[in-house]
């Protein structure tokens, strides 16, 4: 069986490996406070071009985000977000869990647009029942989205703007953020990134890292407190220091970004193929989690050998499928996948 059901199916890159072995035996302190998560802090502010940033190391996408969220909102605020979005859709509930709804926009394409959430929080306070409903409190998007879209520049300057104009944050789930950043139709560079929100996370787990998630905040409002925040949600790992090696690693050489680009070579291939096969796409094609249509027949098939997911019925014979290609596809692989379509 080989799978393309998602991007952290592998271990990670040999060299995280080397480097935990090679400082296995250093004593530090812990709690993300050791010479490995200070450097590891110093090369992703060099990378992003904000030496004021503050970064903290988490272990989880689902823990970053409503560890973020809600030490930013108030009890009575919600977070403004795509109707498909990761929070709402992915993480049971996690941040209505902490006391916070999700405010959701629809979306075709899993992006949410400046004027929708203005018109939103137009919506909201000049509404009759304004102090009855929830506040919105943060915008929250990821970049690539869950339907593997992208923000462009504009978009996404658009969007900050509107999140100035009302003082709300602006907070970008990056889990996937190396396969967004190295996508052939994007506009976007990470420094942009860090300028057009309040806070972001930059996403190990599925880009190299064994497990991880480095959030970095620029704006000083949300700086003040956060490692209490991430202690009481439970995030803050004791041995932390195994987190700042693996963002040492990524963070050396531009790894984080071949790796990446690695995998959307692969994309590409595989998205040209199936463009050249004649199949539709359920979503635009444009990084690392590809979402062609294939008739129920030709998924069964494919199942024998590959793993993927069905991500909804088209109409009775047809099926939307998602396949995902990681920073340790082999190319033999997509190949293989290649000439079973
Ligand atoms: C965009 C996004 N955010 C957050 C998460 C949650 O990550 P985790 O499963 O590590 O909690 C995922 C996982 O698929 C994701 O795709």
């Amino acid at each position: 069986m080989i799978r393309f059901d998602s991007d952290y199916i592998e271990g990670c890159i040999p060299e995280i490996l080397e480097a935990l072995q090679c400082t296995n035996e250093e004593q530090t302190q812990g709690y993300g406070i050791d010479p490995h998560c200070e450097h590891a802090r110093a090369l992703i502010k060099e990378t992003i071009g904000r030496e004021d940033a503050d970064v903290h190391f988490l272990v989880g996408g689902t823990q970053a985000n409503i560890t973020v969220i809600d030490s930013i909102l108030k009890h009575y605020q919600g977070a403004v977000c795509a109707e498909s979005g990761h929070i709402n859709v992915h993480e049971t509930g996690a941040l209505e869990a902490t006391g916070h709804k999700c405010l959701t926009l629809p979306t075709k394409d899993g992006t949410i647009t400046a004027s929708q959430v203005e018109q939103l929080i137009e919506d909201h306070y000049n509404g009759e029942s304004v102090e009855h409903t929830v506040q919105p409190g943060i915008v929250y998007i990821s970049f690539p989205t869950e339907s593997g879209t992208l923000y462009s520049k504009k978009q996404l300057t658009d969007l900050y703007a509107v999140c100035q104009k009302y003082d709300i944050p602006l907070f970008i789930d990056g889990a996937r953020l190396g396969y967004g950043l190295m996508a052939r139709t994007n506009d976007v560079t990470i420094q942009d990134i860090a300028n057009l929100c309040d806070v972001f996370y930059i996403g190990g787990t599925k880009v190299g890292a064994l497990f991880g998630e480095a959030v970095v905040i620029t704006n000083d409002k949300y700086k003040k407190d956060f490692r209490y925040n991430i202690k009481q949600r439970g995030g803050m790992l004791a041995k932390g220091r195994m987190l700042g090696i693996q963002f040492e690693e990524l963070f050396t050489n531009n790894r984080y970004f071949t790796i990446a680009k690695h995998a959307i070579d692969l994309s590409d291939k595989l998205t040209n193929a199936l463009q050249e096969k004649g199949y539709a796409f359920y979503f635009p094609a444009m990084t690392n989690q590809i979402f062609p249509i294939l008739s129920n027949v030709k998924m069964k098939e494919l199942a024998q050998n590959f793993a993927f997911e069905s991500w909804g019925k088209v109409d009775d014979t047809h099926t939307a499928v998602r396949f995902v290609i990681s920073f340790m596809t082999k190319e033999e692989a997509v190949d293989g996948l290649i000439s079973q379509l």
